[in-house]
């Protein structure tokens, strides 16, 4: 428990993992945890990490890491720290950067009703399960202020939230006046990411023309522009013909929205925002078809990335049909989890592999009583599943314990791609001096059972009820201040910050602006056209017949390099 010090005398207050279910005792087991009090003064303004495995996406490396006044200070070992600092033993565990949820919805108005996961239930839950920032959607009504409505996501989180977050900013109709305040988030709000949505007909839909405009405007900016990819055009088709056959339960929700239905969807956005050289970024990838376009497009070279989900990594549709109402309803989301139970790890796969690059968990919950706005119409169940508090385990499991990534692989799909591709990079997203000391101590060989009994969500129901984890968060560090430990949250409500995203990310952005260049159009350098033009009427019609052709100008062949005439062309014609 003593350490050397430059200040000679050195009181340090040592805090010693506990395994949690773990079947082998390893000997840190045997030592008593002391003094996990929150301190405050020097305690909390220093922290030591001390023994365990550093993992960042790159590499990892046995080393303490010393953090002063929220920053990483120092990794690497025998460090010289000051006296009063605090100390977590960590021998036998990971340390790894905290994790960053790309995609949640806390209290969201959503459906006539609201997320009943505000800011500070769904950020402390978040802190549980090793996350330290969340990225949440700011979402106007459809002609609504931009401005205004992240300014009333700011106001709700600011006091609530117990982590760090960033606000994408949702573009759900369109105007000059949006195509402005796009411009004045970007400039002056920290918003880099804006979230167009090809569903929710006749409120945030948006048409091709808009996306287009609104692709067009994010790559004026510098920003990412991201997409709810699924046809809402045909969801409301399906939706309604299965209501008039009488299917009107939580099934109906996953039948009228098929896997094709987001995948043309997936593949329309690429192609658009491909057009008009935007980088693009498809949120909630939930289908092995949806997942293959964009793996596909990236071989062909689009700047796209995409991001699975927790729920579409770690559960499947086929809970749709379940018997009971409330089981069923819990699992309806936009776009829907995929009755073909092989999705999550072919997902798994794309991700681990680097076809997909990041995960979120669109969170968004409903308690029974919520859902229940729909139960004779699937159409008024509200959408929206759990996933923040369990995301981390839920991957470690399914990704690092199924053998399909190694721990560098989960740094970067839970938090490095995520600050890398939002331009937060390295100030998030790495355990490296200069960084922000977000920090989770990970037990991997730690198990626990998920269950809404246990967790820390306001919601009364988990989508992963009963499944057995590897993987916990002990300890989490969050601005170097301790905020759970051996699993107990010690979370205040307001502590976290809200995280500006600077625009021209050179992460997205250089590739892309080399990219056009590369493939700039190229005009024919050619001799101006002499021949007869024909004259068209007040209506738009040919004046005067049809003018012969001429034989001898006509070529079917483009002109050579040199601009002459193409000798494999010929002026003669079987037609005579
Ligand atoms: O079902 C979902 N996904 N609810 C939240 C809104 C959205 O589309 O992301
Ligand atoms: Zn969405
Ligand atoms: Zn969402």
């Amino acid at each position: 428990m003593d350490a050397s010090s430059d200040e000679g005398v050195v009181t340090e207050e040592v805090i010693v993992p506990r395994r949690v279910g773990q079947a082998s005792a390893e000997p840190w087991d045997v030592l008593s945890p002391v003094d996990i009090e929150d301190g405050s003064g020097s305690a909390q303004n220093r922290l030591l990490i001390k023994g365990g495995r550093v993992v960042n996406d790159d590499m990892m490396q046995d080393a303490d890491v010393y953090i002063e006044d929220g920053i990483i200070k120092q990794v690497g070992t025998n460090l010289h720290t000051p006296g009063g600092t605090r100390v977590i033993e960590a021998k036998g565990h990971l340390v790894m950067p905290g994790g960053i949820d790309t995609h949640t919805h806390m209290q969201m108005p959503f459906m006539g009703t609201q997320a009943i996961d505000d800011f500070y239930t769904g950020t402390r839950a978040a802190l549980a399960g090793g996350t330290t920032m969340i990225m949440d959607f700011a979402l106007p009504q459809r002609g609504e202020s931009l401005i205004e409505a992240f300014h009333r996501w700011r106001t709700w989180a600011d006091p609530k939230v117990c982590c760090d977050y960033a606000i994408h900013v949702g573009v759900t109709w369109w105007s000059d006046k949006v195509a402005q305040e796009m411009e004045e988030l970007t400039n002056e709000q920290g918003v880099n990411s804006f979230k167009m949505f090809m569903a929710y007909k006749d409120t945030w839909q948006l048409n091709d023309e808009e996306l287009l405009e609104s692709f067009k405007r994010c790559k004026e900016l510098g920003a990412l522009a991201q997409v709810h990819a699924e046809n809402g055009d045909v969801i409301k088709e399906n939706s309604k013909k299965l209501l008039e056959l009488g299917i009107t339960g939580p099934e109906g929700h996953e039948m009228s929205r098929p896997e094709e239905v987001e995948a043309e969807a997936t593949n329309r956005a690429c192609v658009l925002a491909n057009q008009v050289n935007c980088p693009l970024y498809v949120v909630h990838v939930m289908s092995k078809s949806a997942a293959d376009v964009v793996s596909s497009k990236r071989k062909q070279g689009h700047v796209v990335f995409g991001e699975p989900i927790a729920a579409s990594l770690g559960t499947d549709g086929t809970h749709h049909y379940h018997k009971c109402w409330r089981h069923a309803a819990g699992h309806v989301m936009g776009p829907p989890l995929r009755p073909d139970s092989s999705t999550p790890k072919y997902l798994m796969d794309l991700l681990a592999n680097g076809d997909l690059q990041t995960t979120g968990t669109d969170n968004c919950t409903f308690s029974a009583a919520q859902k229940a706005l729909g139960k004779d119409d699937f159409t008024k169940i509200p959408n929206g599943v759990n996933g923040v508090e369990d995301r981390m385990s839920v991957i470690w499991e399914k990704g690092v314990v199924s053998g399909k990534m190694d721990p560098c692989r989960f740094v970067a799909v839970t938090s490095t791609n995520a600050a890398k591709i939002f331009n937060i990079y390295p100030k998030k997203g790495r355990i490296a001096v200069g960084s922000d000391a977000d920090i989770v101590v990970w037990n991997p060989h730690a198990t626990r059972v998920i269950s809404a009994k246990t967790h820390h969500q306001a919601v009364d129901f988990n989508i992963f009820e009963g499944m057995e984890v590897h993987g916990i968060a002990e300890f989490v560090v969050c601005h170097g201040r301790v905020v759970v430990e051996e699993g107990e949250v010690r979370a205040i409500s307001g502590m976290g910050k809200y995280v500006p995203t600077p625009v021209f990310n050179p992460h997205v952005y250089g590739r892309l602006e080399e990219r056009e260049r590369a493939n700039a159009p190229c005009k024919v350098e050619r001799a101006p056209y002499e021949g007869p033009v024909a004259q068209l009427n007040g209506q738009g019609m040919q004046e005067g017949g049809i003018i012969p052709v001429q034989q001898e100008t006509f070529y079917t062949r483009g002109p050579t390099r040199s601009g002459g005439v193409n000798l494999h062309d010929s002026s003669f014609h079987v037609s005579g």
